[in-house]
């Protein structure tokens, strides 16, 4: 049997080359070796922005983001992609966590006020579940009792308190639960184009997988470089410097970055030159996850369906897990059925 991974995003909007090289081409490498489960978090979002107007936009960013997922390779045979909202154990499972954990440990965490502090929320108003995030995020990874969880370095100390609460659980109530492992990405984030931090939706500073070949060129032409390199026959600095970062992951072409490095550091290269091979690569880089997803957007309902289906799914999975803590935890008594002689005095007084 697999060993099961559990990991996923809350549906924020298209994804860019940085979720590519952070999360994404770890995923599709993941398929063939564990029994994967993507998350679709929309319930997460609610923590930071629980407006209606805000869950109405949810739908259209969870379409982006499944295509994005599956034009990059995810393939809905192998792995299941679902629906957070739409699987009821979910809330279930939160509420019977909350009294696994300590409000102290939850208020200790950095993730919570960075999450407060980008959504413009003030400390004293942090609401009551923007503090639980971590509960709901055990809640999905127990669910389907994943061994493994993906997470980038912000959600490692999220995947501990998972651990806290599966092993609190266990020693409770019986062994129900496996112990998470956490699975750090080992590739540092992807800075942005604008060479401030890395690339994020919110910085602006983003090509996204579904930008087209005038866009990335575009984008690229603006792209931050060596700031002290004034004229092209100035040297130039490589290290560090964003376009020869990207030329780095995204040019499969050795020679020709090695090339354009050395005569970069001369001075006897141009930066436009060096951003016309960076678009051409980037381009060609995007070519065959524009192709599918062409295709995915031609398949009308095709998204929808391996949605559906892979939260169907997750359903099944939950119940179980659901019936199978209730009992561990002595909850099911039996309160559902209807004794024979309750039944009768029901019956006399009718
Ligand atoms: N917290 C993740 C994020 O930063 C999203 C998420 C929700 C998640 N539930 C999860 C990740 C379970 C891994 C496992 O967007």
């Amino acid at each position: 049997m697999k060993k099961r991974i559990l990991t996923g995003d809350r549906p924020t909007g298209k994804l860019h080359l940085g979720h590519y090289i952070g999360s994404l081409q770890n995923r599709v490498q993941l398929q063939d070796t564990y029994d994967c489960y993507f998350i679709i978090a929309d319930l997460h979002t609610l923590t930071t922005k629980p407006q209606k107007n805000e869950i109405l936009a949810l739908r259209d960013n969870i379409n982006e983001m499944v295509i994005d997922y599956l034009s990059c390779g995810v393939d809905s045979e192998k792995s299941t992609i679902y629906l957070q909202s739409e699987c009821p154990a979910v809330y279930e499972m939160n509420l019977i966590f909350e009294m696994l954990i300590s409000l102290n440990r939850l208020k200790g965490l950095p993730s919570i006020k960075e999450m407060a502090k980008n959504a413009h929320i003030d400390e004293e108003s942090i609401p009551f579940g923007l503090v639980g995030y971590p509960i709901l995020q055990a809640a999905d990874i127990l669910m389907p009792r994943a061994h493994v969880v993906p997470v980038g370095k912000d959600n490692e100390a999220h995947i501990e308190l998972t651990r806290v609460i599966a092993r609190r659980f266990n020693q409770y109530y019986g062994e129900v639960f496996p112990l998470p492992e956490v699975l750090l990405s080992n590739t540092p984030s992807l800075i942005g184009i604008d060479g401030k931090g890395k690339m994020s939706k919110s910085a602006g500073n983003a090509i996204f997988l579904s930008d087209d070949p005038k866009t990335v060129e575009k984008k690229v032409k603006t792209m931050y470089t060596d700031p002290n390199r004034i004229h092209a026959d100035t040297p130039g600095t490589v290290e560090g410097n964003p376009v020869f970062i990207y030329h780095e992951i995204f040019n499969p072409n050795r020679d020709e970055v090695l090339d354009l490095k050395e005569r970069y550091r001369k001075g006897t290269v141009g930066d436009v030159e060096v951003k016309e091979k960076l678009s051409f690569a980037i381009n060609q880089f995007l070519a065959p996850i524009r192709e599918k997803r062409e295709m995915l957007m031609a398949d009308k309902g095709l998204v929808e369906e391996i949605v559906y289906k892979g939260t169907r799914k997750m359903q099944e999975i939950s119940n179980e897990t659901l019936k199978e803590m209730r009992s561990a935890m002595g909850l099911k008594g039996g309160w559902n059925k209807i004794s024979r002689i309750a039944r009768k005095r029901m019956e006399d007084a009718l």
